[in-house]
């Protein structure tokens, strides 16, 4: 299987993994037909790419890192709240167990596409941003007290947002200086929403408050600078902005995550923490599995496994000889490198 751009499959392809709608109710199940009627219909209300079976990735198997189920729940339970309708007591038991399904996954490496859950459902990436801290966490060796702590904040950090105004939070173009000033307010709104819960560590209150302070101090609410900004403030930075750029908005397309990866590894040290950017890049893929490619020798391949500790040289296969060739071990290959990626 592989994830394929929706624009991208032809009708009467096969889905390779059931398709969940957003309240968890299975829409497709596995291996149904993706006719015209259907992938314009999912193209209707949101969807923009879907695991699919063809001939290129035969054989290749792509495991859910997250119960694709759990992470839609989080997500709906997160609304309710933000629309006045749920508590936030009631999501603590949803975010552990989502904390102890990373926790059991041996040297996580996250594969983003498998996070954009096809569908740009605003709440999704608030449940990704505790993904990915956590599997940040992880890299650091935080407790696994710590990692809830920290995944409670991923998932909660931009929950103020329900005191702005939704024509500024969903304006299509560049937000003029007081629509800004407005958008500031969201993180101090955040805290106060938590100060007030014993449930929730204060480490992870000041995470939501910092998410947007910046290392150099350029961020706000309040400017602060290098470690005057708190351990999970400094994570939640690194994890929202990573989601943001690999995330469709109404004025540009998504990133690559080789380019936000990039992104984030240029600004070490002057917007981010560079040791918190040097464990994250441990923990993604940047040629996520199915991802077809060109190398710079001009072989087309794609990939079939990703190494945590090498996340530019996966292991891949020919499209045309479906010869394997392994990009981090094999010295016959080390001068070549992933030209960029096709299809
Ligand atoms: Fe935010």
């Amino acid at each position: 299987m592989r994830f394929l751009s929706i624009d991208n499959i032809i009708p009467g392809t096969r889905l390779a993994k059931p398709l969940y709608g957003v309240q968890g109710i299975v829409l497709l199940r596995e291996n149904a037909e993706l006719t015209d009627v259907i992938l314009n219909r999912l193209k209707e209300i949101g969807y923009t790419g879907l695991y699919i079976e063809d001939e290129i990735s035969e054989g290749i198997q792509i495991p859910d890192i997250i119960d694709e189920k759990l992470r839609l729940e989080a997500a709906y339970r997160l609304e309710s709240i933000v629309n006045g309708n749920g508590n936030i007591a009631e999501m603590m038991p949803v975010i552990s167990e989502i904390v102890d399904n990373i926790i059991s996954k041996d040297n996580i490496v996250l594969n983003m596409n498998q996070l954009r859950g096809h569908h740009e459902y605003t709440y999704l990436h608030c449940v990704n941003v505790g993904i990915l801290s956590v599997s940040i966490g992880i890299k650091l060796g935080l407790t696994r007290e710590r990692l809830l702590n920290l995944g409670t904040a991923g998932i909660l950090h931009d929950i103020g947002k329900k005191y702005i105004p939704l024509e500024i939070l969903d304006k299509p173009w560049k937000l003029d200086y007081e629509e800004f000033e407005t958008i500031k307010k969201h993180p101090t709104f955040g805290y106060e929403m938590l100060t007030d819960l014993h449930e929730i560590a204060k480490e992870a209150k000041l995470g939501v408050l910092q998410h947007h302070e910046r290392y150099d101090g350029s961020g706000y609410p309040k400017g602060l600078k290098a470690h005057e900004i708190s351990l999970f403030g400094r994570i939640l930075a690194v994890a929202d902005t990573y989601d943001a750029m690999t995330s469709d908005r109404a004025y540009r397309n998504a990133f690559l995550p080789s380019e936000a990866v990039e992104y984030l590894m240029g600004s070490g040290n002057s917007l981010y923490d560079s040791e918190i950017i040097d464990k994250f890049s441990k923990c993604i893929t940047v040629y996520p599995i199915g991802t077809c490619v060109e190398l710079s020798n001009g072989i087309k391949a794609i990939v079939l496994e990703n190494y945590s500790d090498c996340i530019l040289r996966p292991l891949v296969r020919d499209l045309q000889t479906r010869e394997q060739i392994d990009l981090k071990n094999n010295n016959e290959y080390y001068n070549i490198c992933i030209a960029k990626i096709i299809m």
